[in-house]
């Protein structure tokens, strides 16, 4: 492909992420385009509704809710999808570099499904496919790991990857709020979507945990193969509890590979205050990765919202032009086995709201099978133990005995 001067692009999509973009590449917001030689411009924007009005001033024969008109633009040499959904943002990039134009992405959805496909449609057609925004907003992670991977083995990578359930989290340990109050502020400030499942259950953080680890390990890992656990059965009781104790609840993705297996987890991990992590806070995310020659590396930032995703959208666009169209190569083609959750252990924070003595004595008998007391206490009608360093498997098994009893029970390994 050739390179020309006036770069064209066809945006897909105008909501959150591509209204950031138009105005950065089309408004020349930032210092880039407002001082470079080289001009990049959006000639064609796909949208579902081209009557719909819009925070930006956009003229109006640039929205088009057809993608043929830009798939089939000889002149666009770059489409920007920031879409959302699987379908049919999916087939829309995969048609693109069909045809010779390079692809950039935010979607962790159709990355995290679909990596290994798409790196080779990209590669068979000579165009590249980038997609630091799909993880960490703002946070520059993916440029970087690919980076970091030229020289170093990354065996472990680690962090706080959902704003959504961060700023639950901080607000429940900081302000004393709980858990529904805290979602439906969220919801209110446009932090959390109105349905909140792929935040609060881990389907979002699994995504991404899953797009880090596939790049890190070599080998493409669905989201599906990820153990998930969300944090809707925290309460204020466990949190008043993780003050006391020294430590603060987190959300935590953590992958690890030892010789060919992946143990990989998306759970609810309580901290100690003097960790890193632990001090993260708000809508902020950080990823810890761990290479053999550089040691731990964090990155730290705005995991979410226009400006901050709309930066690394772009950021990729000035990789294209300044690299001439070169390719990130990833490399996906190992054998690895899934390990599950067996390679992480710890000790184990648990609580179990019993009603009556016999629910006292039942949850009394599921841990003694276990014997793995370390402290108990009860309060009110609530039973809380720590226990000895375990197995995540055990001890998951522990808590499903409890749960299947119908008893309402939180849990937390502690890191
Ligand atoms: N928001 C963030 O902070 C953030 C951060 C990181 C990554 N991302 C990712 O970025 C992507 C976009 O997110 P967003 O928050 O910007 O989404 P959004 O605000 O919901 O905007 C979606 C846009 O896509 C258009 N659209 C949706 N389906 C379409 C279809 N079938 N045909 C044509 N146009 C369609 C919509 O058109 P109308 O305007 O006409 O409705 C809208 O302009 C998602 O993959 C998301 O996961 C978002």
């Amino acid at each position: 492909m050739k390179w020309v001067k006036d770069l064209k692009i066809g945006l897909l999509g105008l909501g959150t992420v591509g209204t950031g973009v138009y105005e950065i590449i089309n408004h020349q917001k930032g210092n880039y385009f407002a001082s470079s030689k080289e001009r990049a411009i959006i000639t064609k924007v796909l949208v579902n509704d081209i009557n719909k009005s819009r925070s930006i001033n956009i003229p109006p024969d640039l929205l088009t809710n057809d993608f043929n008109e830009i798939l089939n633009d000889e002149d666009i040499q770059v489409v920007i999808a920031v879409m959302g959904g699987m379908e049919p943002e999916y087939s829309y990039m995969l048609a693109a570099m069909e045809k010779g134009k390079h692809v950039i992405t935010a979607n962790k959805a159709v990355v995290s499904e679909h990596m290994d496909i798409l790196l080779k449609t990209a590669q068979s057609n000579n165009v590249s496919f980038l997609f630091e925004a799909s993880v960490g907003g703002g946070v520059p992670i993916i440029n970087s790991l690919n980076q970091t991977l030229r020289i170093n083995e990354i065996n472990e990578i680690k962090g706080i990857l959902n704003g959504t359930t961060n700023f639950i989290l901080s607000k429940m340990t900081y302000e004393g709020w709980d858990f529904d109050f805290t979602l439906k502020t969220a919801q209110k400030l446009g932090f959390a979507e109105a349905d909140p499942t792929a935040d609060v259950d881990g389907f979002d953080v699994s995504r991404k945990l899953s797009i880090l680890s596939s790049m890190a390990f070599g080998a493409h890992i669905n989201d599906d193969m990820i153990y998930k656990r969300g944090i809707r059965d925290v309460t204020r009781f466990d949190i008043d509890m993780f003050k006391n104790l020294g430590y603060v609840l987190k959300y935590l993705a953590h992958s690890k590979l030892e010789n060919d297996t992946y143990y990989m987890t998306v759970e609810p991990i309580l901290l100690t205050t003097k960790d890193l992590m632990s001090n993260v806070n708000e809508e902020f995310n950080i990823i810890s990765i761990n290479g053999n020659i550089i040691g731990e590396l964090n990155f730290y930032g705005k995991g979410a919202g226009k400006d901050a995703t709309a930066n690394s959208v772009v950021g990729d666009l000035l990789y294209i032009i300044n690299s001439e169209f070169k390719k990130i190569e990833i490399q996906l083609d190992k054998n690895l086995k899934n390990g599950g959750i067996s390679g992480f252990k710890g000790n184990y924070y648990l609580r179990a709201d019993v009603k009556d003595h016999d629910e006292f004595s039942l949850v009394l008998d599921i841990i003694d099978e276990y014997s793995i007391k370390k402290k108990m206490e009860f309060s009110g009608k609530k039973l809380y133990i720590i226990t000895e360093e375990m197995n995540a498997e055990t001890f998951n098994e522990l808590a499903g005995k409890i749960k299947s009893a119908n008893i309402n029970n939180f849990y937390a390994r502690i890191h």
